[in-house]
């Protein structure tokens, strides 16, 4: 039976490698933390939020689920987004997603894998909704690709429509949503151009990022 000391291992190395650098690092965190950003992204080992964007511990609050998915009735993602924006006070909401990404390509074969079958229905949602500008993209991997960053730009209006964000935009808190996706190919992250900071403009900066992806 294999056991990970290899793991443990590396988390000694890592503590030591960290402390080297910067004697006080842990002791500074212990008792708080203080991000101004939160991180909503894929599951994918291969999209590791802090290491993508080189922050240290303390930087980033983060919540991860198969295709970087904000469902109105997740409790999970609704209660980090609620202590991130109203106790930790993030200025930043970013929706994360990647190119490639397992969740959607299968939401898009359609093909049967279980359980997740019921959360990839979200993404074939976001490719209803937009069916008939899709069919016009041609092949498998462009659509894929298109969907991708479809998906990213309508879980950003979804968090902008969260009681949570809205409440916060009422008390006049300072908070800006965006839409990036990753590209598993170079490690580079480009954004969507979906930022949005007051409801007012959200279905402006929504319809202009979907013409940008999917032309009218
Ligand atoms: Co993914």
């Amino acid at each position: 039976m294999s056991n990970l000391n290899d793991l443990l291992e590396k988390n000694q190395q890592w503590a030591a490698s960290i402390k080297e650098q910067d004697p006080n690092f842990f002791d500074r965190l212990k008792n708080q933390q203080s991000p101004e950003y939160l991180w909503i992204g894929c599951s994918d080992s291969r999209v590791p939020a802090n290491q993508i964007v080189d922050l240290l511990p303390g930087d980033l609050f983060v919540h991860r689920n198969v295709a970087n998915m904000v469902v109105h009735t997740d409790l999970n993602c609704l209660s980090v987004m609620q202590y991130a924006v109203d106790v930790l006070k993030v200025k930043h909401i970013i929706v994360t997603g990647h190119y490639g990404c397992g969740g959607v390509r299968a939401s898009l074969e359609g093909q049967r894998h279980g359980l997740i079958d019921n959360w990839l229905r979200h993404i074939q949602d976001v490719y209803r909704k937009h069916q008939r500008r899709f069919e016009q993209v041609k092949g498998m991997d462009n659509q894929c690709d298109r969907l991708c960053e479809v998906n990213v730009i309508e879980q950003v209006m979804n968090v902008v429509s969260t009681s949570v964000v809205q409440e916060a935009w009422d008390r006049n808190q300072t908070l800006t949503v965006h839409g990036w996706i990753y590209g598993l190919e170079n490690g580079l992250v480009n954004d969507l151009d979906v930022s949005i900071d007051n409801i007012e403009k959200a279905d402006i900066i929504y319809d202009k990022a979907l013409q940008n992806i999917l032309g009218k």
